[in-house]
């Protein structure tokens, strides 16, 4: 796959999109977050640890109060005036992440909880037709949210689980996938963005040589949505996965976007109210897609309030976002590597990665970095950050992570740098 570069339906280099982009002011959104504002332990609050949750706009904090000052009542089937508003504003929340995906039929996104229970019912249902023989490609750069369910499938169906491996520059060995890729293969299964190296992997080349050989391709997208314009179609994906809250919206909400005519020949894996169409006390007959995998009383008032969120990305422009996280990558980068005690992993180049820089300092215990850093107020995250695989590849027990947003600045990332420093000299370094 010779020059496959940005493929998640990011319009990269050269396109002529980043010259045109708007300059996001990252001291203005960040006005438009109300935690931001507060002090942790004396210091002003530095938030690096949007990889793992996104802190909320007040736009979303006030949908979130609205729905339930005004709207509050389940959805689907009410006649009330009550039901109707929540039923409505429910159903805009698929027409919005429809719209801001490109993805030509809303009936093609499910909600549901999170990206993980989006990756677990694609395993479940489609790989319900899978058996021995049939093989899953996954990447050994994968969260475990795209990694277990798939393990999960080898248990069940006695399905053959293959690895793309990755380089020592912390990218897809494409050679290795192309030479994986044959008529077995069932799914492909492979993360948008790493969210340990920051790795943008080329989804869209990955996807046009899977269905070549005919399988479907599950793309995790928990780490690009929020950062890379993507669009549903130029991703070439058959099923995208992501979380809400990684996005600036509410906690207890994530999609599974799908081409429909694939959710159409799916089972549902979750039984209840919402997903049926007729019951009888011995069978049943199902409803609809995306409807038929929503099984029970959903996320109502956290869907309501997530196009709030979208509704900011958009202001800002998916364009200008990816192009402020990849200058702050950049510069971070450029002053990480000054500091000259790091080891810091992922692709050098700012431009094939996304909002995120994972480093060990080779004194120090990511876990005891990370409290120190904490003491100034500056909150990274430190661990295997869900990637047990990528951590042994990468010969470490634990990173530190610093993940970036819309309301990061070069500020933030000085003081990164400056409490490392602090880290050092508090342990004697
Ligand atoms: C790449 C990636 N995939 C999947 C997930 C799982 O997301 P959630 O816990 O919201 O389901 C995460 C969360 O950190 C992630 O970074």
């Amino acid at each position: 796959m010779p020059g496959a570069t940005l493929g998640v339906g990011v319009r990269g280099p050269g396109s002529g999109v980043r010259g045109d982009a708007a300059r996001l002011d990252p001291v203005a959104v960040r006005a438009r977050f109300p935690i931001l504002g507060r002090r942790v332990n004396g210091h002003r609050l530095v938030y690096l640890d949007s990889a793992a949750t996104t802190q909320k706009p007040e736009a979303v904090l006030e949908a979130i109060q609205r729905m339930y000052r005004y709207s509050n009542a389940n959805v689907h089937r009410g006649v009330h005036t009550l039901a109707e508003e929540a039923t409505a504003a429910y159903e805009a929340c698929r027409q919005r992440v429809a719209r801001f995906l490109h993805a030509p039929d809303p009936r093609g996104v499910v909600i549901l909880r999170n990206a993980t229970e989006a990756l677990n019912l694609v395993a479940r249902a489609w790989g319900a037709r899978l058996g021995p023989g049939d093989e899953v490609i996954a990447t050994a750069m994968e969260h475990h949210s795209n990694l277990v369910p798939w393990i999960m499938l080898t248990r069940e169906r006695g399905v053959t689980l293959r690895h793309v491996p990755i380089t020592d520059g912390g990218e897809l060995d494409l050679g290795a996938y192309e030479r994986m890729l044959s008529p077995r293969t069932r799914i492909v299964a492979v993360t948008a963005m790493s969210n340990v190296l920051g790795t943008i992997n080329p989804v869209a080349e990955m996807a046009a040589a899977a269905h070549r050989v005919g399988a479907v391709v599950v793309v995790d997208g928990a780490q690009s949505v929020p950062h890379l314009p993507v669009g549903f179609a130029a991703l070439g994906a058959d099923f995208l996965a992501f979380s809400a809250h990684k996005a600036y919206g509410p906690t207890g909400v994530g999609f599974l976007v799908g081409r429909p005519e694939l959710l159409d020949r799916m089972e549902p894996v979750s039984g209840g109210g919402e997903m049926i169409r007729e019951v009888h006390l011995d069978r049943a007959t199902w409803n609809d897609v995306p409807h038929r995998f929503e099984a029970g009383t959903p996320s109502i008032v956290d869907a309501a309030a997530f196009p709030a969120a979208l509704d900011l990305l958009e202001e800002l422009g998916m364009d200008a976002v990816r192009r402020h996280e990849e200058e702050l990558v950049a510069y971070a980068l450029e002053r990480l590597r000054s500091l000259g005690f790091l080891r810091l992993h992922g692709p050098l180049d700012p431009a094939r990665r996304g909002a995120l820089v994972s480093f060990v300092d080779p004194e120090i215990h990511p876990h005891d970095q990370a409290q120190v850093l904490d003491g100034l107020g500056i909150a990274v995250r430190a661990g295997h950050h869900c990637a047990q695989p990528l951590m042994r590849r990468l010969g470490e027990v634990a990173t530190t992570r610093a993940s970036f947003g819309i309301h990061t600045d070069r500020d933030d990332v000085d003081a990164l740098v400056d409490g490392l420093l602090a880290t050092r000299r508090y342990f004697g370094g």
